[in-house]
């Protein structure tokens, strides 16, 4: 679909975000990473199961400590208003008002507000929470209004905008002199960071697979017979990949940049996907994080996640 199409594509984009909450929900016992990073249910799949793997643990491991450097730099100072743009099913949010923030949260996706909404009805971590207010709103049509915000964030969220640098205006407007703006992305990675990916999937022992059908998928790529996997994008993803780039641009021409890394080129999906007893995953997921962080270092690939926070100069 293409981006001349804004109508369209916008509500393909909502069905396609709410059916990733029917996901999520397909089962009560169940709480996804993506709807509260704290209470999420820990869930390794059998071999051949379609479900979702949930591992806060590997996650965190994975985030290495920028996710949570996020949260306190957007949460900077006490009862602080935050815009939490694109929240998706909430778990952003959540921990910002857990670290006292009063937080207005927008998404397109009902199904994903929904699902925020019955979180934040359930979270029993009271002490200290400021408050959050749930919308379901397209925030590339709204006024974000005037020196409002505290922070203004987007966790992989801002490159979903059809017309990046006019919603990057509205961005800084609505903050006020000194706030902190916050993004999170996913990026072009390259062929040599597939590669690895695939790679690192072969060697490790995983749910997904067993050796014998590795080593088949290895023959028939080898022959043609199959292609790589396609990486997995939303309809407005699909139709911008240069959103990315704008929004870097953006943040170099309008803020001070607090905070600029890019990591995860290829450990994501491998190492969510290890089998084996809790330690052995663990120590496993450890060393490949570990190349893939030494690798993105020495520029030798591109992480698959950036995270930019900067602030609005006073
Ligand atoms: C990749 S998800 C990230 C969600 C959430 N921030 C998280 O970390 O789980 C992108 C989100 O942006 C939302 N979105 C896309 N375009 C939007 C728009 N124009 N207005 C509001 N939300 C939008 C989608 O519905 C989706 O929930």
């Amino acid at each position: 679909m293409s981006i001349d199409n804004l109508e369209d594509l916008k509500r393909a984009e909502a069905k396609f975000f709410d059916q990733i909450a029917d996901i999520r929900t397909e089962r009560d016992e169940q709480i996804a990473m993506e709807a509260d990073i704290r209470r999420a249910t820990k869930y390794i799949p059998k071999r051949g199961e379609k479900r979702f793997l949930i591992d806060p643990k590997m996650t965190a491991l994975l985030e290495g400590g920028g996710r949570d450097q996020y949260i306190q730099m957007v949460a900077h100072k006490p009862g602080a208003r935050v815009l939490d743009l694109g929240c998706g099913s909430g778990w952003l949010a959540l921990e910002l008002a857990r670290n006292g923030c009063h937080v207005d949260a927008y998404d397109l996706s009902p199904k994903a507000i929904a699902l925020a909404k019955k979180m934040l009805e359930e979270n029993p971590y009271k002490e200290g929470f400021g408050s959050v207010t749930y919308h379901v709103q397209d925030v590339s049509e709204i006024d974000l209004g005037v020196e409002t915000y505290d922070a203004v964030s987007g966790w992989s969220s801002f490159h979903h905008m059809p017309d990046v640098p006019a919603f990057m205006d509205k961005v800084e407007r609505a903050l006020k002199p000194g706030g902190i703006v916050a993004t999170m992305d996913d990026m072009p990675r390259g062929h040599l960071a597939q590669g690895l990916e695939y790679f690192f999937e072969f060697i490790l022992p995983t749910y997904n697979l067993t050796y014998g059908q590795k080593i088949a998928i290895v023959f028939k790529l080898l022959t043609g017979k199959k292609q790589y996997r396609e990486e997995i994008f939303s309809p407005m993803e699909e139709a911008k990949h240069s959103s990315v780039d704008e929004i870097a641009a953006a943040f170099k021409e309008k803020f001070e940049i607090l905070v600029n890394i890019r990591h995860n080129a290829f450990a994501g999906t491998p190492v969510m996907r290890i089998t084996g007893p809790d330690a052995l995953r663990y120590a496993l997921a450890r060393l490949v994080i570990g190349v893939d962080r030494l690798l993105c270092k020495l520029g030798i690939v591109k992480g698959f996640e950036r995270i930019m926070v900067a602030r609005k100069r006073a």
